[in-house]
């Protein structure tokens, strides 16, 4: 396949593109360079620019003719998105409408976009199924479900061909460390445990303690970001291959709480990582856990990595980041 992928400088969607090429697949980046990086650009051509800019994006697909795209470029912090909702009804619903008008324009027919489980708010019970009615509690949520929105009522008049991947929390990097996570500002929780382990920040910060959860502290689907990549081709394939249009959930099946998160961190680093407790931060769910049987079922895919090697990889990357 030829391969658009859409915020593949990033984090998930540099991952993403790496595991296209050793799939043997074609793969052309498009990307602002606003939260990415040049430097994760290795595997194929590069087209800067903006999703919300319809012309410069038709321009790449009658340039590349792909035969479908993954499409990662978003803005994805919650906090933001409640104090500057425009920013993400502007880039994800706005530059995903710009995607799917270059597409019917250009006759590029199959798109696999980053969902996320954002879309179930504080869903009533976990695992959570893709059964589980979507009930966002923040603009972000709320853009992605909006963008799921568009792509069916695109595949009804267009006859686009999309799936929707609702991921839980990826974490980890490749292997080989040329990638990994680099947010700026860096507000994710496995990153900054290893930041407070590596004496980058003085301590982390531990956000509600009084959870209904076995040590008070929110539980999260962790996700190796490897598994995520492999899971968008797999989409792709089954799409271009006649699969029907839907959302999915991607995760591990497995929750694991803040402080097992710190703990398995020190253990890796082979040091104590100083922390404080702290209130509740607003509009974190106490427990989201993924049911992936349909994923595991249409996809034929189900999550290889666990926690210790997502914990092992991230730490392998953000080690070498400090000593570079
Ligand atoms: N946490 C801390 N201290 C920190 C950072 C996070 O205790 O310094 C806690 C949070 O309160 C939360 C858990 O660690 O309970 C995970 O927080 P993250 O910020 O790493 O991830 P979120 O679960 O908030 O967000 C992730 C993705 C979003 C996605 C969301 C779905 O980053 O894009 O999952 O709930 F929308």
């Amino acid at each position: 396949m030829r391969i658009c992928v859409t915020g593949g400088a990033g984090y998930i969607g540099s991952h993403a593109c790496k595991a296209l090429a050793e799939a043997g697949h074609e793969v052309i980046v498009y990307d602002n360079l606003s939260t990415g990086h040049r430097r994760f650009v290795r595997w194929g051509p590069f087209c800067h620019g903006d999703i919300r800019d319809t012309v410069r994006f038709r321009a790449c697909l009658r340039e590349f003719r792909p035969d479908g795209i993954i499409h990662f470029a978003a803005s994805a912090y919650v906090g933001e998105s409640v104090m500057d909702p425009g920013k993400y009804f502007s880039n994800n619903v706005g530059g995903t409408l710009s995607i799917l008008e270059a597409m019917r324009d250009e006759g590029c027919p199959a798109i696999v976009v980053s969902g996320t489980c954002a879309v179930y708010g504080q869903p009533g019970a976990v695992p959570i199924a893709e059964t589980c009615p979507p009930n966002p509690i923040n603009p972000y949520g709320a853009s992605k479900l909006f963008m799921e929105r568009m792509l069916a009522d695109f595949a009804t008049a267009h006859s686009l061909r999309w799936m929707s991947l609702r991921y839980f929390n990826a974490a980890g990097s490749s292997a080989q460390g040329e990638i990994g996570e680099l947010h700026e500002p860096e507000t994710h929780l496995i990153p900054r445990v290893m930041f407070a382990a590596l004496g980058i920040i003085d301590a982390i910060d531990i956000f509600g303690t009084d959870y209904p959860t076995p040590d008070g502290t929110c539980v999260r689907d962790y996700i190796h970001v490897e598994d995520l990549a492999r899971a968008h081709i797999r989409a792709l394939e089954r799409l271009l291959a006649g699969g029907e249009n839907m959302a999915l959930n991607l995760g591990t099946e497995r929750g694991a709480s803040v402080r097992e998160i710190i703990q398995g961190v020190a253990e890796i680093a082979g040091r104590m990582v100083p922390c404080r407790d702290r209130e509740r931060r607003s509009g974190d769910p106490a427990i989201l856990v993924a049911d992936a049987a349909r994923a595991r079922e249409v996809l034929d895919w189900s999550a290889q990595k666990n926690l210790s090697s997502m914990l092992q990889d991230a730490w392998s990357f953000f080690a070498a980041q400090k000593g570079a």
